[in-house]
């Protein structure tokens, strides 16, 4: 009894001594300088982070970050306001991009499982060791980060999980028994088991070829997920030539009906045209179709152009993104009640920010930065989007550039910003 006791008034002394935190103040310059859209500005908050993914707002309003590679880390506005701190909360290297927050569950995904963790957000730490809630996730293959997103409605919880493609171009994912490029959902109240197989998830939305971000609508949250994807790089697709290829395909805004069956949005077979005169002389036979159109990588016979313009087999975006902008991220502001004079204006109420990891292959590069899209009731309100900040030269990229991964919205109506292979933590605000 006395040890007992002894134990529990020693464990969170010891956890206070084990975690680390380090201070930066603010006034660090962005390692390749940065433009903001007017009345905009955004500051680095940390640097030299280990590959930061997924973030998001514990309740206690710190914010934590997949380090992909070390673990989770939080950050926190040091108390007389000149910089951030940093603390280790959890050293996992296992950990890819998914990371959500309810109360004390703290949930993130690697290669094949989501694990929860008992987090306390007063004290920045976890106790005990995980618990895997979920496995079987296909853990191979090309992209392996598994987004995650908490679904609460009604009293009951869900957790959405995102799996991407085996290879670049993967015909198993036509089949969704095969789990890849698909999104599932898992409810957490009552499993029948523990683990849950993700095979046991309903499943939400398919041929999605890497369903890296996705958001509930903000005017309709059980009925509408927005998802964006990155499309297939067709380089090595019969008939397309290198210039075509540079401005294509789109990347893609998907907005999948929970209310519905399940659809295909057409990965393998099928992509989306960016620019028709991409090459004109080489690859003339796109030059009368509109942006946004569906053709076919004519992968097998009878699964070409017609096909691909049937919605049964082929879902078509709802908004086109520049070829090779490579999305990884959707939030949709919603301004809580205490904006400060630094959040986001109140007419961006509704409408959705998208991160823009940036091309690799493209001359010259482009995207490296955050989209602004304006939404209406049933989507964007038009087919343009801009920049609210990017990389002020895309020259060098990716080099040292911004590489923005996670999104998320502060309480008061700033947006926070993971970079990956700059290493950096930036907000973007109102000045
Ligand atoms: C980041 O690391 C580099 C290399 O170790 C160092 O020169 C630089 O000062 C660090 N930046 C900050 C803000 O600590
Ligand atoms: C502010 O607080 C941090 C710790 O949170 C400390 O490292 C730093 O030196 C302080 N700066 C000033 C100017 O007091
Ligand atoms: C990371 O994964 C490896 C391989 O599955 C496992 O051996 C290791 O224990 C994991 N690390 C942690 C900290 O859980
Ligand atoms: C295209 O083919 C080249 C040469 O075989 C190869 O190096 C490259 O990885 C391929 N690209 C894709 C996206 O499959
Ligand atoms: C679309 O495809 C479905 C399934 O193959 C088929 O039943 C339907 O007739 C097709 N619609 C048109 C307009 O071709
Ligand atoms: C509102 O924000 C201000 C400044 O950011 C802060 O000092 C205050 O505590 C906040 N109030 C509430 C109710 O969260
Ligand atoms: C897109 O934005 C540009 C520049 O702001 C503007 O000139 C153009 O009219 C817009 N197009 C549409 C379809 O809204």
């Amino acid at each position: 009894m006395l040890i007992l006791s002894l134990a529990l008034v020693l464990s969170p002394i010891i956890e206070a001594v084990a975690s680390t935190t380090t201070f930066q103040p603010l006034g660090i310059p962005f390692l390749n300088p940065v433009v903001t859209a007017p009345g905009f500005s955004a500051q680095v908050l940390f640097s030299n982070l280990t590959t930061p993914r997924g973030i998001t707002f514990d309740g206690a309003g710190n914010l934590l970050v997949v380090e992909r590679g070390l673990g989770v880390t939080a950050f926190t506005e040091a108390r007389n306001g000149t910089g951030w701190e940093r603390t280790i909360v959890i050293s996992n290297p296992n950990f890819t991009q998914g990371i959500q927050v309810d109360g004390n569950n703290l949930y993130v995904s690697t290669a094949g499982q989501v694990l929860l963790y008992d987090y306390n957000a007063q004290q920045k730490s976890i106790t005990g060791n995980p618990t895997t809630i979920i496995d079987d996730i296909p853990p191979d293959g090309d992209l392996t980060t598994h987004t995650l997103q908490l679904q609460k409605q009604g009293g009951t919880t869900n957790i959405l999980i995102a799996s991407g493609p085996f290879t670049n171009i993967d015909p198993t994912a036509r089949d969704p028994s095969s789990g890849r490029s698909q999104i599932r959902s898992l409810n957490l109240d009552s499993p029948q088991a523990i683990p849950q197989s993700y095979f046991d998830g309903e499943l939400i939305a398919f041929g999605i070829r890497n369903p890296a971000g996705f958001a509930f609508s903000t005017t309709s949250p059980s009925k509408i997920l927005y998802v964006v994807e990155n499309g297939a790089s067709i380089d090595n697709t019969t008939g397309l030539t290198e210039m075509f290829v540079n401005d294509n395909p789109a990347d893609e805004l998907e907005k999948v009906f929970l209310d519905l069956p399940p659809k295909t949005y057409g990965f393998p077979d099928c992509t989306t045209l960016w620019n028709p005169f991409a090459d004109p002389i080489g690859d003339p036979q796109f030059t009368k179709l509109p942006r946004g159109a569906q053709f076919s990588l004519l992968l097998e016979p009878g699964r070409g152009n017609k096909f691909c313009n049937n919605k049964t087999n082929n879902e078509p975006p709802i908004l086109s993104f520049q070829a090779h902008s490579v999305p990884l991220d959707i939030k949709f502001y919603e301004p809580q009640s205490n904006v400060s004079v630094n959040g986001f204006p109140l007419k961006f109420k509704d409408d959705a920010f998208v991160s823009f990891h940036g091309s690799f292959n493209r001359v010259p590069p482009t995207g490296y930065g955050v989209i602004h899209i304006p939404f209406g009731d049933n989507g964007p309100s038009s087919s343009n989007y801009t920049f609210i900040v990017q990389v002020a030269n895309l020259n060098p990229c990716p080099g040292q550039c911004i590489r923005p991964v996670g999104l998320a919205f502060g309480k008061d109506g700033r947006l926070f910003v993971s970079s990956d292979s700059s290493g950096e933590l930036f907000v973007v605000e109102r000045v």
